[in-house]
C-alpha cells in the first residue's frame, strides 16, 4: 500500500506551540506522540524528513534525530532504510487501545446499549425474514425506519416525509457524504470553534478551506453571533456546520435570538446550514426544548444530521439526513460512490427502538445525569480550581482545567491508564490548551477512575506548561 506523507507545513500547524520548558526533542516527540494518539496524525503516515522538518522549525536536525528516536523507543514510529519514520501505534498490528481492559477510554462520548437492546434484536429478528432472500444493505434507508425518523421529526415540530430521509452509517458518514457533495476544493466552510473533530477533518478531505465562529462556555449566549454574521457576510462560505443543540465539545445549546441570526445570515449568503442534532434529544434539565433547527429555517437552506449513536447505541452505526427530496437525491447520487449501503438488521433494530423510544430516552437522561453529577461532584472534590460549567444535556462537559497544560495532562493520563482526548483536537490552531472533554455517558465509577488517573498525572504535567497561542481567524 503506498505510504502518505504529512506534509511538513500541515504537521507544523497541528504542533501549534510545541515548546515547553523542557528540551527541544522531548518537547517535540511528545507533542507528536499525542497527534498520533488522538488521531489529527494518522498512523502509517511518513513523517518529514528530518532535514527539511529541521529547517521548518529552526531547531538543529539533531533535535529532530532524537525526536524521531523517542518515538521509535516509545512505539509510535518505525523507521526503515530508504523510506523514511512512519506513525504507528503501539502493540500488534490491528489490536486497539480501546480494547485493552487496563485502559479507561474517555476519548469516546458514547454511551453503552441501552436495557431494551436485546427485546429490539428479538423484534428486528421477526421483521427480517422477509429481506434475507435480498442483498442485506441499501443505500436509501428502509421504508419502516425512514417512516420511524419521519415520524419523530414531525412530533418535534419538523414536519417530515420519509421521502426527505437518507440512511447513513452513522452520523459520521453523513457528514463525509456532505462534505463531498456540498464542498468543492477550496470552497470556505465554516464550523464552529471548538467543535466535533472529525466534522472538521471531513470539511478538510474535501478540500474547505475552514472559517471558524467561536462558541464559548463563559459567555452568556454561547454562540458569538457578531462573528458568524461578519465571517460569513465576508467569506460566504458554502456550508456552516454547526450544532445548535448541546454542542459538541461546550454542552451549549443556542438561543432561540441567536438561531433566528444566525439564519438569517445563512440564508442572505446562500450559506447551506449543516445542523448536526446528533446529541439534540440528550435533555437532561434544559429548561427550553428547541424544535429541530430546520422548522424554522428563515429562509436558509437547512440541512439536519441525526443519528441513532447517542440515544440508542452507536455500535448499530445508524445515522440519517434530513433534507429536501431534491437534495435527497443529490446525496444518493454521490453516495453511490462512497459504499454499497447501510445493513439492513442494524436498521430493523434502531426502527424497533424508536417502538419505545420516549422510554428509552428517560432511561438514557437518568444514566447522563448520573455521569454529569458525578463529573461536577468528584472535579469540586479533586481540583477545586477548575471549572465545570453546568451541562444541561449532551454528550460531555468542556472543563477548564485553570492551566494551558492539557496535552501535557492527556499524555500524563494515558500512563496512569486513562485515555482522554486533549482540548486542542477540538480547535483548529492548537488552541484550547486549558480544556479537557468530559464524557457524561461514563458512569459514576467510571468518572471515579478517571479524576484519580487524572490527579496522578497532573503534579507533572503542570511542571511543563505550553504557552498559550492567539486564537487565529483561520480563513
Ligand atoms: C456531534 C456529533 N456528530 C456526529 C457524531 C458521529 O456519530 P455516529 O456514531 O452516528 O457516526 C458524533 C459522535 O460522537 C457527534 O458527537
Amino acid at each position: 500500500m503506498a505510504t502518505t506523507t504529512i506534509g511538513t507545513r500541515f504537521l507544523i500547524e497541528l504542533l501549534g506551540e510545541w515548546r515547553d520548558g523542557r528540551s527541544s526533542y522531548e518537547a517535540l516527540a511528545d507533542r507528536i506522540r499525542l497527534l498520533v494518539m488522538d488521531g489529527r496524525v494518522l498512523a502509517g503516515v511518513r513523517l518529514p524528513a528530518e532535514r527539511e522538518l529541521a529547517a521548518q522549525l529552526e531547531v538543529s536536525r539533531t533535535t529532530v534525530t532524537a525526536a524521531y528516536q523517542r518515538l521509535r523507543d516509545q512505539g509510535f514510529a518505525v523507521s526503515r532504510q530508504g523510506s523514511g519514520t512512519r506513525t504507528t501505534l503501539p502493540g500488534s498490528a490491528g489490536s486497539s487501545a480501546a480494547h485493552d481492559p487496563g485502559l479507561l477510554d474517555f476519548t469516546k462520548a458514547a454511551p453503552p446499549a441501552p436495557s431494551r437492546m436485546p427485546d429490539a434484536v428479538r423484534r428486528a429478528s421477526e421483521l427480517v425474514s422477509p429481506l434475507l432472500g435480498e442483498t442485506g444493505y441499501d443505500t436509501v434507508g428502509l421504508p419502516v425506519l425512514r417512516e420511524a425518523i419521519a415520524r419523530r421529526y414531525t412530533q418535534r415540530g419538523l414536519t417530515t416525509s420519509p421521502d426527505e430521509v437518507l440512511v447513513t452509517v452513522g452520523a459520521q458518514q453523513a457528514i463525509v457524504l456532505l462534505a463531498r457533495t456540498l464542498v468543492s476544493r477550496g470552497d470556505r466552510a465554516l464550523i464552529e470553534v471548538p467543535t466535533y473533530p472529525h466534522a472538521y477533518d471531513s470539511l478538510r478531505a474535501a478540500g474547505a478551506r475552514i472559517v471558524t465562529t467561536p462558541v464559548s462556555v463563559d459567555s452568556a449566549d454561547g454562540w458569538d453571533v457578531d462573528t458568524f454574521e461578519s465571517v460569513t457576510r465576508r467569506t460566504s462560505p458554502v456550508l456552516a456546520y454547526l450544532m445548535p443543540d448541546f454542542q459538541n465539545p461546550t454542552g451549549r445549546s443556542m438561543s432561540q435570538a441567536a438561531r433566528r441570526r444566525v439564519l438569517n445570515a445563512a440564508a442572505a449568503q446562500g450559506t447551506v446550514v449543516v445542523a448536526d442534532e446528533t446529541p439534540a434529544e440528550l435533555d437532561i434539565d434544559r429548561p427550553d426544548a428547541h424544535p429541530p433547527l430546520a422548522a424554522t429555517a428563515h429562509g436558509a437552506q437547512v440541512v439536519t444530521v441525526g443519528s441513532a449513536s447517542k440515544t440508542m447505541w452507536g455500535g448499530l452505526r445508524i445515522g440519517w439526513i434530513r433534507a429536501e427530496r431534491s437534495m435527497i437525491r443529490r446525496l444518493h447520487a454521490v453516495r453511490a460512490n462512497m459504499d454499497l449501503g447501510t445493513p439492513v438488521f442494524e436498521q430493523l433494530v434502531v426502527a424497533a427502538l424508536f417502538e419505545q423510544y420516549d422510554e428509552l430516552l428517560e432511561e438514557r437522561r437518568a444514566a447522563l445525569a448520573a455521569g454529569r453529577d458525578a463529573i461536577e461532584r468528584l472535579t469540586a472534590e479533586t481540583f477545586p480550581d477548575w471549572n465545570v460549567p453546568h451541562a444541561q444535556g449532551g454528550l460531555s462537559a468542556w472543563v477548564n482545567i485553570g492551566a494551558p497544560v492539557s496535552s501535557q495532562l492527556a499524555l500524563g493520563a494515558r500512563s496512569e491508564g486513562l485515555l482522554i482526548t486533549a482540548g486542542p483536537r477540538f480547535g483548529v490552531d492548537g488552541a484550547f490548551e486549558r480544556y479537557l472533554r468530559m464524557p457524561l455517558t461514563s458512569s459514576p465509577a467510571q468518572v471515579e477512575r478517571a479524576i484519580a488517573a487524572l490527579k496522578r498525572a497532573w503534579p507533572a504535567a503542570t511542571r511543563h506548561p505550553l504557552p498559550e497561542p492567539g486564537m487565529l481567524a483561520v480563513v
